[in-house]
């Protein structure tokens, strides 16, 4: 593949992955890319890499612009496996090369691969490299979203290699964000933003606006960000600046989301009541069945919305299996901000909805309770109670959003 230019002296060599559908277990219907870049310059840099399947296309397009062995600096601005993976079979074609890496990340990498033949430059916040007519500036960036993360400005250029930050599960033909809303639309790309935010990001709120705010101060001139992944923003790139900042204050639709899963129907009838007595508040309504939709979907709805009611049967006493993992995967995602409620059906003895109203207050998050639980299946009556349900937790979801709205 030939790599694409996208300042001058400075190209894009990364790869696309059009056909990846489970990235370490999160699920990307839309691929994605694995973003690497070379600047020319007397001393030639490469900053970062590729996933290690990708070794031959990385090569393949930087031999497009020059032989590799001309690389004098390889910088790493994090170690995982989607952007490290191919370092050395990269520096198999220019072994004299200089590997430049923030301290935590030069000792993780020891664990991957053999450094003990490489120059390695250990870097910090502040260091310098110049490379004749560019200047390299680093920025520690610690978990965000590992502890070895750092980004690197190229004062000349006014661009930010932001590494994942920024990025996007997104594989297109495309490579920057006006044309991928020229062909497809800004909605595709928000929402990649928030789908990659809310699965990878998440926990890290307090910390990125921490980050990004130290990243504003220093009234650095940024007129392109470049990630590791999906497209690089040249047209605006502040609209994904601001849209972190939202994300990471914990700003959220003022509507709700319904999680669920179901045995035999009965948390199933339950939920389309319930979602009758939300919108008969105003109030919009998304449904997410899991098991038909990959859990990293689900987070990303829940991201969305103020307020999710999570649906369970009981089995042998326990929350629903597919319930459960979703659970385990939304509290080691530390959600903030959100209004959230339980309810189920059951045999001949509950257990389920309990046992979600304690893992939501575990969470931290705004629990409304108490649940609502129906043995079997709902008759009449417990569908009218539903529908009492879903108003009531609608009310409580709009108060709760003006609030947070208003403070
Ligand atoms: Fe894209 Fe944290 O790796």
């Amino acid at each position: 593949m030939k790599a694409i230019e996208i300042k001058p002296g400075i190209f894009w060599t990364g790869a696309i992955d059009w056909a990846v559908r489970d990235f370490h277990g999160y699920v990307t219907p839309d691929g994605t890319t694995y973003n690497c870049y070379l600047v020319m310059d007397d001393r030639v840099t490469l900053v970062d890499t590729v996933r290690e399947a990708f070794a031959d296309t990385c090569l393949e397009s930087i031999r497009s612009v020059v032989d590799p062995s001309k690389i004098s600096q390889i910088i790493v601005n994090h170690i995982e496996n989607d952007h490290m993976g191919a370092l050395a079979r990269v520096m198999q074609s220019c072994p004299g090369a200089t590997v430049v890496a923030g301290q935590r990340a030069l000792k993780g990498m020891e664990r991957f691969v053999d450094v003990s033949g490489w120059k390695v430059r250990p870097v910090k916040t502040g260091d310098e490299i110049s490379t004749g007519r560019f200047t390299f500036s680093f920025i520690e960036t610690p978990m965000l979203h590992w502890p070895d993360a750092m980004m690197t400005y190229v004062r000349e250029a006014a661009l930010l290699f932001s590494q994942d930050a920024f990025g996007q599960h997104l594989a297109s033909a495309e490579r920057f964000d006006d044309e991928l809303q020229a062909c497809a639309s800004s909605a595709r790309l928000d929402d990649a933003v928030t789908g990659y935010y809310a699965n990878i990001l998440m926990p890290f709120g307090s910390l990125i606006r921490t980050t990004i705010g130290a990243l504003l101060e220093r009234k650095l001139p940024i007129d392109m960000i470049a990630p590791d992944h999906g497209i690089i923003w040249r047209a605006d790139p502040g609209r994904v600046i601001r849209a972190y900042m939202d994300m990471a204050g914990g700003k959220a639709d003022e509507r709700a989301v319904v999680i669920y899963d179901t045995m035999w129907h009965g948390t199933e009838m339950m939920t389309q009541p319930i979602v009758q007595g939300i919108r008969d508040e105003g109030v919009g309504c998304r449904v997410v069945k899991l098991r038909a939709t990959p859990m990293s979907d689900a987070v990303t709805e829940l991201w969305k919305a103020r307020g999710c009611l999570v649906g369970s049967p009981t089995l042998n006493n326990e929350m629903f299996p597919s319930v459960a993992a979703f659970v385990t995967y939304l509290r080691g995602l530390r959600p903030r901000n959100r209004i959230v409620g339980a309810y189920g059906t059951y045999g001949w003895g509950g257990g389920a909805v309990k046992k979600l109203l304690s893992e939501l207050q575990a969470m931290k998050l705004e629990v409304v309770e108490p649940g609502l639980e129906v043995m079997f299946r709902p008759a009449a009556q417990d569908r009218e109670a539903c529908r009492a349900f879903g108003r009531q937790f609608a009310q409580k979801l709009k108060a709760y959003h003006r609030s947070l709205e208003s403070s």
